[in-house]
């Protein structure tokens, strides 16, 4: 099973409920959850490949405004199938193109977009250690196949 990371972002932390529900729903296992509120380093850090967007500073203030909710989630192709339940970044799109996407449902602006979903594989095995360093992505076990944790 693929993993990928999600963050529920402090504008839809009162929908936390209704969002993991629908994560559920599609299929997902949530392997891991964690609460946190992120210092501007540590926002800075994770978002750092945005650092030269004009729009750095809003993202990151937003995204330290108030507790974020990070999950790892499980699922077959979780990366793909997690963006597609979140729906576009442009909440506007979202509306018109997704409108049962937790972005079309949750969220108010493509700042205050409700929720972030690792982009590749690559990204996903990066921002899970970001926030749960201590799982073991791919444990050394006694026989060949890795498995799950
Ligand atoms: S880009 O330029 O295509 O790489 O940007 P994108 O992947 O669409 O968005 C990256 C994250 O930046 C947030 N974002 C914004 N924040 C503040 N203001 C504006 N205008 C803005 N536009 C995009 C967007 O919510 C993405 O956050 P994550 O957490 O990755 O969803």
């Amino acid at each position: 099973m693929e993993k990928t990371l999600a963050i529920i972002k402090p504008n839809a932390i009162a929908n936390a409920e209704e969002i993991e529900k629908m994560i559920i729903k599609d299929g997902f296992t949530i392997v891991q959850r964690r609460r946190v509120l992120l210092s501007k380093e540590q926002a800075m850090e994770f978002y750092a490949e945005h650092r030269d967007k004009p729009f750095f500073s809003d993202l990151i203030n937003f995204m330290t405004s108030g507790p974020v909710l990070a999950m790892v989630l499980s699922k077959d192709r979780a990366v793909r199938a997690w963006r597609r339940l979140l729906g576009p970044t442009s909440v506007a799109a979202a509306i018109k193109k997704h409108p049962d996407s937790i972005r079309a449902r949750f969220g108010s602006s493509d700042t205050e977009n409700a929720a972030h979903g690792s982009d590749s594989a690559e990204s996903a095995e990066r921002e899970i250690r970001f926030f749960f360093p201590d799982v073991t992505l791919y444990p050394i076990l006694s026989g060949m196949e890795a498995r799950d944790f």
